[in-house]
């Protein structure tokens, strides 16, 4: 028996910035940010959009494209690094939109790794008796963007991808996966303020610091080192070699990290799914809007093997390896 992915679906909200739109906002170029980062255009939420409205809509459509009811829900986790709000959970806010009874439901935090951790913990519940499991990457990291910083506003969009959880007992399903994680170097991406270290004040607003603070070139080379080791690991665990992929779906953070990690897994770039020019980097939505792109374009059908590899603040990173 084997937990397999039954649907997929992703949201994305409508309002669009393209590089230009930056070159009016900060020093920059579209040049620059298309060849340093890959990026093209980003999705941006609405102002009365917030990180569970963006689930709200991919559930609905991984749930219909599972075939599956709300009601026949046993559990949801979200992986998001901009929840509505500390507390209550986005899962409880959808559990209650969304029309399921009264299953549990909870956040789960790892950086832009969060939905593949989610992903690993409902496999979990999935092999347990939860049939049935939805699970969510959703954020809206231009809430937390720094619209003065060069440096990382042009990195970030909104969105959000779910897919439901069940188990099986045919050939396709979770095959291997491995998860990692490191606090040593955490100041290298962060969101200084707004926590229990340093609660939100007039000082910390004034500062500045309730945004994402990143030195981008440091972990640009933690996460290529990261995402070929979960790589390497996952496909080990599953006795699978790389040339057996037929997709390879990366966290999307910029196009030079997924060539370095497709380099080094001797993997052809028609093998991986790139979409960041036209969503930047989605956060913890970045991989199951990739997996929905793949399976709508027909990239991934029935029996292919895929491998998703993400990295995130923490730090963290992860694979998990499925036959569709
Ligand atoms: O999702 C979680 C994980 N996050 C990531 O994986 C992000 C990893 N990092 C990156 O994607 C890249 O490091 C960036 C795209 C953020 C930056 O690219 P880089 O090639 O590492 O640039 P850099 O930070 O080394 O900066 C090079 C130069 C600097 O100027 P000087 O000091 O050489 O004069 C920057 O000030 O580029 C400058 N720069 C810019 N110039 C124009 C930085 N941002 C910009 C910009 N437009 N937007």
């Amino acid at each position: 028996m084997r937990a397999y992915i039954a649907g997929v679906g992703s949201y994305t909200p409508d309002k669009i910035l393209n590089n230009f739109d930056f070159e009016k906002i900060v020093d920059t170029s579209d040049e620059w940010i298309r060849t340093r980062s890959g990026i093209q255009e980003r999705h941006i939420a609405a102002d009365n959009q917030a990180t569970s409205d963006l689930a709200f809509f991919a559930a609905k459509r991984a749930l219909k494209s599972a075939g599956v009811k709300s009601k026949n829900l046993s559990a949801i986790v979200v992986g998001t690094a901009t929840p509505d709000m500390p507390f209550p959970s986005t899962a409880c806010l959808l559990q209650k939109r969304l029309g399921a009874p009264s299953i549990f439901a909870f956040d789960i935090s790892a950086g832009c790794t969060g939905f593949l951790y989610a992903l690993g913990i409902a496999e979990n519940f999935v092999m347990n008796n939860y049939d049935n499991v939805l699970v969510i990457g959703a954020d809206t990291l231009t809430r937390i963007t720094d619209y003065t910083d060069r440096t990382t506003c042009v990195l970030f969009g909104d969105a959000a991808g779910a897919v439901v959880l069940k188990k099986g007992n045919s050939a396709s399903g979770i095959l291997a996966s491995h998860f990692a994680s490191d606090g040593s170097s955490w100041q290298l991406l962060h969101q200084p303020a707004g926590g229990s270290r340093m609660p939100p004040s007039h000082e910390t607003v004034d500062q500045r610091l309730h945004v994402i603070k990143m030195q981008g070139n440091e972990v640009f080379k933690l996460a290529v080192r990261a995402m070929c080791d979960a790589a390497v690991i996952t496909l080990k665990k599953a006795n699978v070699s790389a040339s057996q992929l037929k997709l390879l779906i990366p966290h999307q953070a910029n196009i030079r990290i997924i060539e370095a990690s497709a380099k080094r897994l001797h993997l052809p770039m028609d093998r991986v799914l790139v979409n960041l020019d036209r969503y930047g980097n989605t956060s913890t939505a970045s991989i199951p809007l990739a997996l929905d792109e793949a399976v709508r374009t027909g990239r991934v059908e029935k029996d292919d093997l895929v491998l998703m590899v993400a990295f995130g603040a923490g730090f963290t990173w992860g694979g998990v390896l499925f036959r569709y």
